[in-house]
């Protein structure tokens, strides 16, 4: 099928901030083939053409950092530190978790992100194959890892197994949709062997990682108590960062660190909603992403944020740094909308989306600007991020193929997923 959006403002999400106005994007099997403004007869070459006036077309979303079956522990065990929080309320809970009911939770998780425009996302938790089932059937696109937690290096451990048999599995699957690396939790759940382990094996299997790096104060004078280094220096040393590696938060870095991190490529998901929640601190994203750090943008699993809305996420990252560095330049517009979107294609490893180019794979949303808070009009860019509601998305498009219509998930059964979850949630919580 091709689709041609016209009349419409094209926000590119390109290094220069280019918008067309009164523009058009065209796709043919999946693909972008038309960025520009409209030509005569152009419409007559594609399948459907919609008439996009009053609305902005965008890349969509990408949710760097997610859980996405936490959904199922939403707005339970709120106000806690993460210690507190993780060891005593949500560990346990877990051990309640069925793969049916992780499920269903990935499904509310995947419907709500679709709702807000995300086309996107990464996750780390357990149960992965039937997050993968509700990938395919939403016509998402994920990368998708089970979360790895152990002490010794000696023989494979179950969880690892896990991830492997993910990997063989799911990697490729639903039309390359689906990439699956391997997820470390953290250096405060694994041992310096473990890790080492883990590294070999993403080594072996050419997997990227996804682990979360210096979240708390907490987390980072343990380890240096424990081993002598920071986290970020232990899994380097374990063999763990590179290109391919997605580092959730780090909050609590040192020069030497961030160093690192530039030298090795490292990707980093900033969370800023889970990171004042939780009184984590603030990531020092001014500072990385003038050293050129690749800064991409995420939720955290719904219990700590307590939403999987990236527009919100987009303002709460451009206020903190606004204030912590005292400078109200700082994290402009354009940035931040690259990191919601480029910068996090780029760290999930699918280069071939995040911005509306010629050639790109066509994940675009389309967002109503008829709406009180655009008016008046000046700078469309300016409006979506500090003015926008995430309930403003229309229309989201993943791999040329619409997957919501004027706010309905064509490919989810709405009414299900909330009545299934609810009535989950109530049995875990009993
Ligand atoms: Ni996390």
């Amino acid at each position: 099928m091709s689709l041609l959006l016209k009349n419409t403002s094209v926000i590119t999400c390109d290094i220069d901030g280019t918008i067309i106005e009164d523009g058009a994007v065209g796709i043919s099997n999946g693909i972008i083939d038309y960025v520009g403004s409209m030509e005569a007869y152009m419409a007559e070459k594609y399948d459907r053409v919609m008439d996009l006036r009053g609305k902005a077309v965008m890349p969509g979303f990408v949710n760097a950092h997610n859980h996405a079956a936490m959904t199922m522990f939403r707005n339970y065990a709120d106000d806690m530190k993460l210690m507190d929080w993780l060891f005593n309320k949500i560990f346990p809970l877990e051990d309640k978790l069925t793969e049916e009911d992780a499920y269903w939770a990935s499904s509310l998780a995947i419907l709500e992100m679709i709702k807000g425009g995300t086309t996107a996302y990464c996750d780390m938790y357990m149960f992965m194959e039937k997050t993968a089932e509700a990938v395919i059937q939403s016509g998402m696109r994920a990368v998708l890892g089970r979360g790895l937690q152990g002490e010794t290096a000696e023989g494979l451990d179950y969880r690892i197994s896990e991830a492997l048999e993910l990997y063989r599995n799911y990697h490729n699957s639903g039309d390359g949709r689906i990439r699956v690396n391997l997820a470390p939790h953290s250096v405060y759940t694994c041992s310096p062997d473990y890790l080492k382990k883990v590294a070999r094996v993403a080594w072996e299997i050419k997997s990227g990682i996804n682990i979360h790096l210096s979240e708390t104060v907490d987390e980072v004078k343990n380890c240096i108590d424990k081993y002598g280094m920071s986290p970020i220096k232990l899994a380097d040393k374990a063999g763990l960062l590179n290109e391919n590696t997605i580092a959730a938060h780090c909050v609590v870095v040192d020069e030497e660190d961030m160093e690192i991190l530039k030298e090795k490529k490292v990707n980093v998901a900033h969370n800023p909603g889970s990171n004042m929640k939780l009184a984590s601190g603030i990531a020092p994203i001014k500072t990385m992403t003038d050293m050129g750090i690749n800064i991409a943008l995420g939720t955290d699993g719904a219990s700590s944020n307590n939403n999987l809305d990236m527009l919100e996420e987009m303002r709460t990252a451009t206020y903190l740094q606004k204030v912590v560095s005292k400078d109200p330049t700082a994290l402009p517009v354009d940035q931040v909308l690259r990191m919601a979107t480029i910068n996090g294609a780029k760290a999930l490893g699918f280069d071939n989306t995040g911005e509306i180019k010629k050639g790109m794979v066509a994940d675009l949303i389309v967002i109503n600007t008829q709406k009180p808070w655009y008016y008046p009009k000046h700078n469309v860019k300016s409006a979506i991020v500090y003015s926008g509601n995430s309930s403003d998305v229309e229309f989201v498009i993943i791999d040329g193929r619409i997957i919501m219509e004027k706010g309905q998930v064509l490919t989810l059964d709405e009414e299900r997923i909330l009545y299934e979850v609810q009535r989950r949630a109530e049995r875990i919580m009993s």
